[in-house]
């Protein structure tokens, strides 16, 4: 089989399209035919060495996919060769083929495209944990989210409309400001794209808190840090909760506690890896809810881009530089 390959830790140019050794299915694995793999943040960040976790070289990046079961180890009891599925790893989904323990693919029915299976539950499973799990989102929220554009804040924004509530949406361009209304963001901030020093960030609280209808944000979805993340928690209600998602924008930004105290708030950190693998029921549970609301037609995934999977590198250029709307998914012929 052909592969993204990762040889050592370097920029996303290193990266090849090469044969490799197909993979074979061990006691409780499927190896799975892929069909199409969703790109995510942290795919850029794994192949330079940057990313939480650093996998033996060499090694294919790439979180998620779907597929075909092509074969499965002894033990294999949830799925069988031929099944659709959907899958989670934390790399190697960029490939012709994967092996990943049976416990991280799912079914999805024969009628659902692989492209929109392969591109939905990183995103959506993050998003619906931090809003559920979190923030137990209802209808009376008032939500603000920000990098309202990308793969885990328009899944925020469609969730939470899903839900009923209120959202303001926060981006850089009046381009992803159009997407963010189109999914139903009741009103929108454009903070531009450079980073902001103490005037600037005096004015994007002052910005965040005037489109705020209720006084202060209930939620508060934050996937990109640095100096966007103060003005934000500076515009959160009493009792509201920050949910800490990702540093995009760069630095991880520190809070003054005393405005966690000022707002009676919660800041709370959401980590879509662990919460699988602590919580199995309960991430079972809410991929089944994003299964209903894809059927319902209340969320609709955007899949921006698909891409052969053999043209992968550009693609993975292009979210480290910002410019990644919704999803991009590679696609194997
Ligand atoms: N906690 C978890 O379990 C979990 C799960 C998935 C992802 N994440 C994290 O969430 C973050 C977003 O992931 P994603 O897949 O949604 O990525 P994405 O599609 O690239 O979206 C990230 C957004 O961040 C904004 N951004 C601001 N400054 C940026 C910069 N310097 N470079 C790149 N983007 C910048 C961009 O929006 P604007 O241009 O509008 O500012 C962009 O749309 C990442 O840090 C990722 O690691 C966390």
């Amino acid at each position: 089989m052909k592969a993204i390959l990762c040889k050592e830790f370097a920029p996303v140019s290193k990266l090849s399209w090469e044969e490799v050794p197909d993979p074979i299915a061990g006691p409780n694995e499927i190896v799975i035919d892929v069909k199409a793999a969703g790109l995510n943040y942290p795919d850029h960040l794994i192949v330079q060495g940057l990313y939480q976790f650093r996998p033996d070289l060499p090694f294919s990046p790439g979180h998620e996919g779907s597929g075909v079961v092509s074969s499965i180890g002894e033990g294999v009891s949830s799925t069988k060769v031929g099944d659709n599925v959907a899958f989670f790893k934390g790399f190697g989904a960029f490939a012709e083929k994967i092996v990943v323990h049976e416990n991280f693919a799912f079914s999805i029915p024969p009628s659902f495209p692989h492209h929109v299976a392969a591109g939905v539950f990183m995103v959506y499973g993050t998003s619906l944990h931090a809003l559920i799990q979190r923030a137990n989102i209802g209808k009376d929220d008032e939500v603000l989210v920000l990098g309202a554009a990308g793969g885990v804040g328009l899944a925020a924004v469609d969730i939470a409309k899903a839900y009923g509530a209120r959202v303001v949406a926060a981006v850089s361009t009046k381009e992803k400001a159009e997407v963010c209304a189109r999914y139903g963001a009741d009103d929108i901030i454009i903070y531009g794209k450079d980073k902001l020093d103490k005037e600037g960030q005096v004015a994007l609280t002052e910005e965040l808190k005037s489109k705020s209808k209720r006084g202060g944000y209930s939620i508060i979805y934050d996937p990109i840090g640095d100096c966007f993340s103060e003005p934000a928690l500076r515009s959160i209600g009493w009792g509201g909760t920050y949910l800490v998602v990702g540093f995009a924008a760069g630095k991880i930004p520190s809070f003054p506690l005393n405005l966690m105290l000022l707002k009676g708030c919660a800041v709370s950190g959401v980590f879509i890896g662990r919460f699988q693998k602590e919580e199995p029921v309960a991430n079972a549970q809410n991929l089944k809810t994003i299964g209903g609301l894809l059927a319902e037609g209340k969320i609709n995934p955007f899949i921006s881009k698909t891409v052969p999977m053999k043209d992968a590198v550009s693609s993975i250029e292009d979210i480290a530089k910002r410019k990644v709307l919704g999803k991009v998914v590679f696609v194997n012929d």
